[in-house]
């Protein structure tokens, strides 16, 4: 059954509306990647994802330029329940949405969506409500290195390993959300396992300084 609330229904309208609206001359550019816009835009992925792969639902994760490996390995495990997440407010799990719509799209066609979404630009840092000052992003900053991130996501969450996520300048309540319950082993699909005696030596404070320090991260020069 796909559980859809109104609000979602309403916001799966307003991107249709919006994609039919959109004049042909901003179409030009990048013709090479228009499948995968065009697949993106109508298999309702930019309902929860934005239209650029990016969107303010601030647990939701950006999309545009993340490694395109690693969001094929993610589209497979959510679609097949490998990939779990913790209860949304209604008390199904955040990737239940997500998951009943995945039979819609083959595997060709998600190599094709995490193509395009790869070559977007990543983007830009959201300012934190309550700010932050740079003690406290120097504390994150700390943790992060204490806590052996590095090795796996390189200074700065900038990803040296092909096919690992870029975890610098995700939004904050995703990236606590993922440490938390990467830690618990509710998130436990693909290689999730290499990062559990990490995760598991942080309490959420840490979490907390490491998720502020992260999101602050500016990917792209302006
Ligand atoms: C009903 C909302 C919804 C829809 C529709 C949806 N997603 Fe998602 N998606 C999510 C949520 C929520 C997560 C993160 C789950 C979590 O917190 O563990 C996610 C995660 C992902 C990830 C992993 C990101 C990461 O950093 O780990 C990828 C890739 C992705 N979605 C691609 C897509 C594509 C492509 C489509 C369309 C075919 C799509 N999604 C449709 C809600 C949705
Ligand atoms: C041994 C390697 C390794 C170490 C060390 C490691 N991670 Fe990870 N991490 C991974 C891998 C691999 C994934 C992606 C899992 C997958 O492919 O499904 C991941 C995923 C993540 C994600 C989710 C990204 C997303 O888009 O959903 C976050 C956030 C994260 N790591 C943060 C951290 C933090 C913070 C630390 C330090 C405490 C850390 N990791 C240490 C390997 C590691």
């Amino acid at each position: 059954m796909i559980r859809f609330g109104a609000g979602l229904i309403v916001c799966l309208l307003a991107t249709t509306i919006a994609a039919h609206g959109q004049g042909a001359g901003q179409e030009s550019a990048a013709d090479g990647a228009s499948e995968g816009r065009t697949l993106f835009r109508t298999k309702t992925c930019v309902a929860c994802h934005g239209r650029d792969g990016s969107r303010a639902i601030q647990n939701y994760p950006d999309l545009a330029g993340q490694d395109a490996r690693y969001m094929i390995q993610q589209m497979t495990d959510i679609a097949s329940g490998a990939r779990m997440s913790g209860p949304d407010p209604r008390g199904f799990p955040r990737t239940q949405g997500m998951k009943d719509i995945m039979h819609l799209v083959t595997q060709e066609q998600r190599a094709s969506i995490a193509d395009y979404l790869s070559k977007l630009p990543a983007p830009k840092p959201r300012p934190l409500d309550p700010a932050v000052d740079s003690a406290r992003l120097a504390e994150g900053k700390q943790a992060y290195a204490k806590g052996g991130c590095i090795a796996c996501h390189g200074p700065d969450g900038s990803k040296p390993v092909p096919s690992y996520p870029y975890i610098g300048g995700m939004k904050r309540e995703y990236l606590v959300l993922q440490i938390t319950e990467i830690k618990a082993g509710v998130r436990r699909n693909s290689r999730v396992r290499s990062m559990l005696p990490f995760a598991s030596k942080l309490d959420d404070a840490k979490i907390a300084a490491i998720a502020d320090y992260l999101s602050q991260i500016k990917r792209n020069p302006d």
